[in-house]
């Protein structure tokens, strides 16, 4: 391996005073090379510095990380989560047709089938008014209590599919900040609201103390009667039953689906209950379809695997630190919110899975908002700021907006323009004759030609599909999934363990006691000061 590392190193050297827009220059047949396409999804990484040789080495790096035998030890679920011991199966929640899925001896395709239609019939009562409140009426609203994993998979996807929402309203509440369940609360009417409680653990302090709120907001206008506007969601039906949601309304899923993996199950319930069974089940496929295409397609025409190497040059060849997701497309506005769980809490390892110290930088840090409104705000630092950030633009051919196809033509070349702007950028010949063409004084024209300029040769790909259909975004997010495990597995690290998050949470609690007047002098000076200033008491040293 580190033997294809250091060649990495020395081509990225080799190459590197050629620039993207030369490598167009040198090769016309750049776009087709260097695309790749599935199933009506197409990357374009050509806007990249990655040249044939270059790919071929990732690839020979992919061929002795032994990523082919990895991705069918996912699939076949092998116990490849080792901290934990678990499979890591979200992949069996979509699969299709006759899958077989064994764990521990038994299929488990069976029980996701079962519980689909578990969920499919809950929703659809809920959504044709069959299923009542518990004063004979229908639900208007839905509320997902939820954080993380158990959050931003169906918050995400909730808007994104707004064109196809015609059952009740989803909201969503996460934060333990009190303002989050009361400025949701407040628009609502207990009578006509269902709350799901979706925790995988159904320990999360947030969610816990969430529930407990809206279950007394419930209680309070519907007296013993709340538990039937309850539902929960979780791997854990003891801890479901003793918070008092009726067996019937809970919907389990086994603890091989990771939190952050988890909306293709039941975790997805709002999304069901919001665009009904047709277009959920046409998520899970356009999901199965790049399950398919990851296991099948060979390395150099393999979307997620292409993805997760083009990842891997830019961190670890070229040295960018971050990453943008950059969707062209209103409706993905929380896709880098979902993709930052997905990929940070997956990536962001310092040892390996044998406990070594990872020997290279491993998750990049993931950012971004939707276009064009990033353009206005921190597009500056990407065309003339010191560090490179590698762009990931997301476009559909078309909106679902008919009679504002020219807003669409409008969306669409500006997307065009910031890829294009990034490669190419601007000589400082050119900044110079544009200032003069602006009549800047000839004593001024090197200053503002500085200024005028952008050194271009910056990276980006690009994500075009048809319409952001629900088929498209169950293809674009495991396409973002395998990305995640293929970068996973070059470092040889767990993608699907989270320890990182615990030691926070311990603390948390040990804190609470602090908040409400308790001393604890064996804190720093720092937390006592912040604590005094917080509760208005006196510094405890
Ligand atoms: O704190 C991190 C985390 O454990 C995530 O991995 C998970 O998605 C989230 O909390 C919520 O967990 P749960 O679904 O068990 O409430």
């Amino acid at each position: 391996m580190n033997k294809i590392w250091s060649e990495l190193v020395k081509h990225h050297r080799r190459t590197s005073a050629t620039t993207i827009a030369n490598l167009f220059e040198m090769d016309q047949n750049r776009f087709n090379a260097f695309s790749c396409e599935t199933d009506g999804l197409l990357l374009d990484f050509s806007k990249t510095s990655l040249d044939e040789t270059g790919l071929n080495t990732l690839i020979e790096l992919a061929q002795q990380a032994q990523l082919p035998e990895r991705i069918q030890e996912m699939f076949r679920g092998d116990a490849i989560n080792v901290t934990e011991g678990r499979a890591v199966l979200h992949t069996a929640l979509r699969a299709q047709g006759g899958a077989v899925v064994m764990v521990d001896g038994e299929d488990v395709i069976p029980g996701i089938r079962h519980t689909l239609q578990q969920m499919e019939s809950f929703a659809g009562a809920l959504r044709s008014g069959e299923l009542k409140t518990a004063t004979g009426a229908r639900f208007t609203d839905v509320v997902n209590i939820g954080i993380g994993g158990s959050d931003l998979g169906p918050v995400m996807a909730t808007l994104a599919l707004a064109p196809y929402h015609d059952g009740p309203r989803c909201h969503y509440v996460s934060n333990v900040d009190g303002a989050d369940i009361t400025d949701c609360l407040d628009g609502l009417d207990p009578q006509t609201t269902l709350i799901i409680i979706a925790s995988k653990s159904f320990t999360t302090i947030e969610t816990m103390t969430n529930a407990e709120t809206a279950i007394a907001w419930l209680r309070a206008a519907l007296g013993d009667r709340a538990s039937e506007h309850l539902a929960a969601v979780s791997t854990a039906m003891d801890r479901t039953a003793e918070m008092g949601i009726p067996p019937e309304r809970v919907f389990g899923f086994a603890d091989w689906v990771g939190g952050r993996y988890s909306l293709w199950g039941p975790v997805g319930l709002p999304i069901l209950i919001a665009v009904g069974r047709e277009n959920f089940r046409a998520m899970l496929s356009g999901a199965a379809v790049m399950d398919q295409h990851f296991q099948s397609a060979d390395l150099r025409h393999n979307l997620p695997v292409l993805l997760g190497l083009i990842g891997i040059w830019h961190s670890n060849i070229c040295g960018y630190a971050t990453r943008a997701i950059l969707p062209y497309e209103q409706r993905l506005a929380r896709l880098p919110a979902y993709l930052q769980q997905l990929d940070m809490e997956s990536n962001g390892k310092r040892v390996t899975l044998e406990g070594a110290p990872v020997s290279r930088a491993s998750g990049p840090i993931v950012w971004g908002e939707p276009g064009t409104n990033g353009q206005h705000a921190f597009y500056q630092l990407l065309h003339q700021g010191t560090q490179v950030v590698p762009a990931e633009f997301l476009i559909a051919a078309e909106g679902h907006e008919p009679k504002l196809s020219h807003q669409h033509d409008l969306l669409k070349a500006n997307c065009l323009a910031q890829s294009e702007a990034l490669m190419r950028g601007r000589s400082t010949e050119q900044a110079r004759a544009l200032a003069q063409s602006r009549g800047i004084a000839e004593a001024d024209l090197g200053r503002m030609a500085a200024h005028l300029t952008f050194p271009g040769n910056r990276p980006s790909v690009t994500l075009a599909y048809p319409r952001l259909t629900p088929f498209a975004l169950g293809q674009i997010i495991a396409l973002y999934e395998h990305r995640v495990f293929t970068e996973g597995v070059i470092w040889g690290i767990n993608s699907f363990d989270q320890w990182g998050v615990e030691l926070g949470k311990e603390l948390a609690v040990d804190m609470l006691p602090l908040l409400q007047g308790a001393k604890d002098a064996s804190k720093d000076g720092s937390t006592l000061g912040l604590v005094a200033k917080l509760t208005g008491s006196k510094p405890a040293i």
